[in-house]
């Protein structure tokens, strides 16, 4: 397994251009199964998952072509509603062709994603939705089975917020008869793109960024050619990057808007920060102040950037309290953090960090995408080298991390096995 090796202690400066959103591909990929026609896809990252959403999709029967950034899906011949464990397990978002494989299909068995490090992630809900759009359910040896000779429009509310959730259900309802009601629905900009792109193929739903989605079901929806949206997430983790090392980044091809709640605690952390249209610049603060935050889906602090967030947290002067209320083990990163010198104490779904002078460099180990990009974020800041094993998690979410590291003036290698 490759892993990425770090040297410590210097300034980051440049620009970085912010490739597009994994999230936002992901589920804009899957949609294309919802068309007879080819789609071509724009801005599209070059990862592990979306590679593992080509071969599911050519499970399925599409024909896929990806070059570069950019894919084009067939779907024209959509043959197999199967979706089998060896192409979900690598991939939980897999679960996103449940609702477009009914659609299409009137039928699907979809392998159930298990648990993951960050949390059980249940698809209960996705399950409820898409059986008060009338689709009959089944779980049987580890396998969604679903039915539905139409789809009806329903009034549906989701008890908790669900990204994927909403994603999926819009997507099934786009084909279905009549109007679907989405209450409580996620506000994502990932599921405002994916709303998007289904609107462009002629879908016709509304509503979408905020938490009342209502979709009319339309008989047909037609190929498209679209591009993906930045990646905040990635922004972000390069963003605080600059504000840990004290350095002076701008980020190119971003959407500012996107990230509101990180540029507002960043602020208060101490970094200057300037918005100008698609780019922004972060110049780190001398002395660091401490910020508390708390987890929320969006438009609160996204999930995605607390483990970023603690490693800043963790080199600022004074005590903080991050508080992760979306997944219930999202904290594994901070045992790799105290190894590195970090004084950190869990209590429930808090994490309260007593901000330490310097980290100190250590052999760590990834355990999840966003805790890879932190420990990276922490070895750049750390007196020494520091080893990141396992960074194949790092390689389903970010796009040539390392060179665009070494660009801004890091000393990040990865060493291949
Ligand atoms: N939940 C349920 N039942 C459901 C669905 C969700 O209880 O049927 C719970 C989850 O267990 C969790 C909460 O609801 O506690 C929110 O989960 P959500 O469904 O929103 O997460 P997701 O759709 O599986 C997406 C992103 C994640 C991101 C979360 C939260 C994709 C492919 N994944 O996951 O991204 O953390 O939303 O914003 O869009 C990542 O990129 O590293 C990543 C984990």
């Amino acid at each position: 397994m490759d892993k990425i090796i770090v040297d410590g202690g210097r300034r980051l400066a440049g620009n970085v251009v912010i490739s597009g959103a994994k999230n936002a591909a992901l589920p804009i990929l899957v949609s294309s199964l919802l068309t007879d026609g080819k789609n071509t896809y724009t801005n599209v990252p070059n990862l592990k998952d979306i590679q593992s959403t080509c071969v599911l999709l050519q499970n399925h029967g599409a024909r896929v072509e990806a070059a570069e950034n950019c894919v084009t899906i067939d779907a024209g011949n959509l043959s197999n509603s199967e979706a089998p464990y060896d192409l979900v397990r690598k991939m939980r978002a897999s679960i996103l062709v449940l609702g477009p494989l009914i659609a299409r299909l009137k039928k699907a068995r979809v392998s159930l994603p298990g648990g993951c490090a960050i949390g059980a992630r249940p698809i209960n809900l996705h399950l409820k939705a898409l059986a008060s759009l009338g689709a009959k359910i089944e779980l049987k040896h580890g396998y969604v089975e679903a039915e539905a000779d139409r789809l009806i429009g329903a009034d549906i509310y989701f008890d908790i917020v669900t990204v994927t959730g909403t994603e999926n259900i819009m997507m099934a309802a786009a084909l279905a008869d009549g109007v679907t009601l989405l209450r409580n629905a996620a506000r994502e900009p990932e599921v405002v793109a994916l709303a998007d792109v289904l609107n462009q193929m002629g879908a016709d739903i509304r509503g979408a960024g905020t938490s009342v989605i209502t979709i009319t079901g339309v008989e047909k929806l037609c190929p498209v050619s679209v591009s993906i949206i930045p990646d905040r997430i990635e922004a972000g983790t390069f963003m605080v990057a600059a504000a840990l090392t004290r350095g002076d980044i701008t980020l190119e091809n971003c959407e500012p808007e996107h990230l509101d709640a990180l540029i507002h605690k960043l602020r208060l952390a101490g970094a200057r920060i300037q918005v100008s249209g698609k780019t922004i610049r972060v110049e780190g603060p001398e002395l660091i102040s401490s910020v508390d935050v708390k987890t929320h889906p969006y438009p609160g602090f996204p999930t995605d950037m607390q483990a970023q967030f603690m490693v800043l947290m963790s080199v600022a002067s004074g005590l903080s309290i991050i508080s992760e209320t979306i997944f219930e083990n999202r904290f594994i990163h901070v045992g790799e953090l105290r190894r590195m010198g970090a004084d950190i104490t869990i209590s429930g779904n808090a994490a309260v960090i007593r901000g330490v002078p310097y980290l100190s460099a250590a052999p760590v180990m990834a355990s999840d995408l966003r805790a890879s990009a932190s420990l990276i974020l922490a070895g750049l800041v750390a007196q020494g080298q520091t080893e990141v094993n396992r960074v194949y998690h790092l390689d389903r979410g970010y796009e040539a991390m390392e060179k665009k590291f070494e660009k801004l003036g890091a000393a990040v290698t990865r060493v291949k096995s």
